[in-house]
């Protein structure tokens, strides 16, 4: 027995082993036939329910992402 690889990125997408079919929750099918498929946990992508990575701008909204980015931005 074969099994779908399924691996959750922390604060980011699920991916998922292609192709997928998903069944929304309207009934609707939508189909991708990518090899890795990324699938949207935070609920603000404009493709849903596919990542398109708005999950960085939220994270980089936080008080403590700004304040390591300043960091990185020092730094070099
Ligand atoms: S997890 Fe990437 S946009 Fe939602």
């Amino acid at each position: 027995m074969s099994c779908t690889r399924i691996r959750v990125v922390e604060r980011g997408p699920m991916l998922v082993d292609g192709p997928v079919e998903i069944t929304m929750p309207d009934g609707s099918q939508v189909v991708s036939d990518r090899s890795v498929v990324a699938l949207c946990m935070c609920k603000r992508s404009k493709i849903y329910p596919f990542c398109d990575t708005s999950h960085r701008a939220r994270r980089e909204r936080t008080p403590v992402a700004k304040a390591g980015r300043a960091a990185e931005d020092t730094v070099g």
